[in-house]
């Protein structure tokens, strides 16, 4: 398949060449587009085969359900039925933004899309260009993130290009997203908002609007096989780069001293080593590969898919990641962290 790529300047759409992105979504194509998240795969939600190309592209499990994409508050209730007021509040404080809500389907949403449940996940996506291509469609999109499945999510088009080129009709690039880590993912189905995927909007931030609200108890543990996860993508694993990577979690001179042993260790070992690190101190480090968070969560956020994405460029196969556990963003990049490392973590 040959795949069509589109550059678009989020800061000055050029509508009629995101109409082009828009026709293709339109004849059942598949089409990456930009997300404040990250990377989306649309097909149109209403199109069965056109959603099950979507799983055929990503080599995404049947059973693990899509977000649909809309541009309107007002569109939830034509997707979703018996909306509670909680609902409406979040959506109402914290849409468009990096907020997914699970409420119960209508009838006619597709099983394909919801992986067989009766509910289905809802998000307006606040990034211009996923907004616009929306509406200029005219129908919800579905779409997951733009990776193959098991590869980090995509946060820049060159990552949507290494997995998706000739594998779906059309990419548009419109720069890197902003958040870097997928949406907040809240269960609405029940007596008060459970967090399944935590994101850009914190539990702090729905506290405040539900003070209810909680964190489901898998998002920062491992979850056994034999425990049937109430959000299907939780049981898969996720984010894996190439690399085996350790967590190495506390005060910030205990991680470096640690970091500084184990990459000298692996080094040692023959091993090409990668160490995440907070500040700029990447010349202290006996490795191959130093690559920058950043000091706050957010800057950790925006910049873990991209960097685990860059060991994997690099040849890099042990990666030190320094962490160290805070509320707020931090959850959300714990969660992801966690995953990548398949729960390897040392605490000094
Ligand atoms: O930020 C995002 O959410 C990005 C952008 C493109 O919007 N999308 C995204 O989609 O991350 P995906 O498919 O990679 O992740 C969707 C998550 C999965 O973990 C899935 O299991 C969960 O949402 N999910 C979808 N529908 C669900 C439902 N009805 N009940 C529970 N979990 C659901
Ligand atoms: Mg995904």
């Amino acid at each position: 398949m040959n795949t069509q790529m589109i550059k678009i300047n989020p800061e000055e759409i050029d509508k009629n060449t995101l109409k082009e992105a828009a026709k293709i979504l339109g004849e059942g194509g598949l089409v990456a587009f930009p997300t404040e998240t990250v990377y989306g795969l649309g097909a149109n939600a209403l199109d069965e085969d056109a959603v099950k190309g979507i799983f055929v592209a990503k080599g995404r499990p049947s059973d693990n359900p899509l977000i649909v994409h809309i541009a309107e508050k007002d569109d939830v209730y034509k997707i979703a039925i018996n909306v509670p007021q909680m609902a409406q509040k979040l959506i109402d404080a914290f849409s468009p933004g990096p907020l997914t809500v699970i409420l119960k389907k209508q009838p006619f949403v597709s099983s394909i899309v919801t992986g067989g449940l009766d509910t289905v996940a809802i998000r307006i996506p606040a990034h211009p260009i996923a907004r616009e291509l929306i509406r200029l469609s005219g129908v919800p999109v579905a779409a997951p993130s733009a990776n193959l499945s098991g590869k980090p999510s995509p946060t820049m088009a060159k990552h949507v290009i290494e997995d998706m080129n000739g594998r779906i009709d059309c990419i548009i690039d419109g720069g890197p997203c902003s958040v870097g880590l997928e949406s907040t993912v809240v269960d609405m189905t029940g007596q008060c908002p459970v967090i399944l995927r935590p994101g850009g909007v914190t539990l702090e931030d729905i506290k405040q609007i539900i003070p209810t609200a909680l964190l489901d108890s898998h998002v920062l543990s491992s979850i056994s096989s034999a425990e049937a996860p109430r959000s299907p993508g939780m049981k898969y694993k996720h984010y894996a780069p190439k690399a085996e990577v350790t967590v190495v979690e506390g005060e910030h001179t205990k991680v470096r001293e640690k970091i500084r042993q184990l990459c000298s260790l692996a080094k040692a070992d023959g091993k090409k080593v990668g160490v995440i690190v907070r500040y700029g101190e990447e010349a202290s480090y006996p490795a191959d590969c130093v690559l920058t968070a950043g000091y706050e969560s957010t800057s950790y956020a925006a910049s873990l898919f991209a960097n685990l994405r860059k060991f994997d460029e690099n040849g890099i196969e042990v990666v030190f990641a320094e962490f160290k556990s805070e509320a707020g963003m931090g959850v959300a990049v714990q969660n992801r962290l966690y995953k990548a490392a398949n729960n390897r973590v040392i605490h000094v």
